[in-house]
């Protein structure tokens, strides 16, 4: 059997992956490494957790000798690496997780699969999940390519940025074969609500205020998460070593018309007029360093990998609403943070 290992398995897009690996690959093994930080939850791989192929390992990626061990327990032949620090906000407030997480954890991957695999390096594969956010703020016009200079703004996409080009530099100087991708936002179950989609479903269910940043006239282009976790399968399998791959939607929105459109959906769900809820829209200043427009150009990815999105906004939008008011239960538990103390009790009792 093949064993696989992914990182940040438990959270959002990490949890689709894994699920995405396990069902479609009998033949690997994937290990699930994470640390179980408040954007991890196991509730959310419930459906594939008593798969035969499918191992869930609590730990550490900032912990080198950790890593080196598992590396050299399992020998693994490849690496989907998403373990990070993700929230923007988060990094403004708190930057040192993101360098410890998102650079030095990376780092330890690295040198783990660099040494085990002692460069001997056939069939072997460590493939980089990264941002769109590496490349900075465009204007109104213009598109991300997978030549656009790096030019990150937060210290979330400085780290990111930072990791990426750590990757670069182990596969051209040690020649280990590595894969990137740089993905646009995406949306869709699972989320922690603190991003912009399940926060804002959320507040909207409990009457609670919309805090739109500045004047909402900021852009992202937005990706249903399973679509991301199709692309990073098929890269991972098919494309070429030492590339990079842009994955996005085509979909791009300004905050304050998504604000909108979602707002609109969600009456719908909860039998309230239409709209009603827009005077829960409050403009609050402005994140710092706020990136005004993200806009991904896929076309290396579409050509050379057959990839395209496959739902359309207007229904990934629907199921996305649909499952955050189906799950209620999931958004009260990771909002108060019982699971994060049931999975603190079970492994100290351990
Ligand atoms: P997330 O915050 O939902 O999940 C991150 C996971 O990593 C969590 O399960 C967490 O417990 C785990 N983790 C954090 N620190 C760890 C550590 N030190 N050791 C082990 N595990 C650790 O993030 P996400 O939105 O699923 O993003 C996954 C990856 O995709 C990230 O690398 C992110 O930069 C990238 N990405 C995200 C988006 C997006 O829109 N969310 C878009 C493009 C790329
Ligand atoms: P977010 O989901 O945090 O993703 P990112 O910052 O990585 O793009 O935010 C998406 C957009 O929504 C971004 O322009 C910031 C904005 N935003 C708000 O206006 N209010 C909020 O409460 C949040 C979380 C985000």
């Amino acid at each position: 059997m093949k064993k696989i290992l992914v990182t940040g398995g438990a959270g959002f897009i990490g949890s689709h992956v894994v699920r995405l690996l396990v069902n479609k690959y009998p033949e690997y093994h994937v290990f699930n490494l994470d640390k179980l930080t408040y954007a991890g939850n196991l509730e959310n791989l419930k459906d594939i957790e008593k798969k035969s192929n499918y191992s869930f390992v609590l730990g550490d990626i900032v912990d080198g000798d950790f890593i080196h061990e598992l590396f050299q327990t399992h020998q693994f032949e490849g690496v989907i690496h998403l373990a990070a620090e993700s929230h923007v906000d988060r990094s403004i407030t708190n930057p040192m997780e993101f360098i410890m997480t998102n650079i030095v954890g990376t780092v330890n991957l690295l040198n783990a699969a660099k040494n085990i695999w002692k460069e001997n390096y056939d069939g072997k594969r460590f493939y980089h999940v990264s941002t769109d956010e590496v490349y900075g703020s465009l204007g109104d016009t213009g598109y991300f390519y997978e030549d656009t200079a790096y030019d990150p703004h937060s210290p979330y996409s400085a780290s990111k940025a930072s990791s990426d080009h750590l990757v670069r530099a182990y596969h051209d100087t040690f020649g280990l074969p590595i894969i990137i991708s740089n993905c646009s936002n995406n949306y869709g179950p699972n989320q922690f609500p603190e991003k912009l989609i399940p926060l804002f479903i959320n507040n909207i269910r409990h009457n609670k205020p919309l805090p739109v940043y500045g004047e909402g006239l900021n852009v992202r282009d937005w990706l249903y998460v399973v679509d991301h976790a199709v692309a990073i399968d098929e890269i991972y399998h098919k494309g070429k070593i030492g590339e990079t791959f842009n994955i996005g939607g085509h979909n791009e929105w300004k905050n304050i018309d998504l604000i909108k459109v979602l707002i609109k959906v969600v009456d719908e769900h909860l039998g309230r007029e239409a709209g009603s809820s827009e005077s829960l829209i409050t403009y609050v200043t402005d994140r710092a360093g706020h990136d005004l427009r993200y806009a991904i150009d896929s076309t290396k990815l579409q050509e050379e990998l057959g990839w395209t999105p496959s739902l359309q906004f207007e229904e990934g939008i629907q199921k996305t609403v649909a499952w955050y008011l189906e799950n209620q239960q999931w958004l009260d538990n990771v909002t108060s943070g019982n699971y994060q103390k049931y999975y603190s009790e079970m492994y100290d009792k351990r």
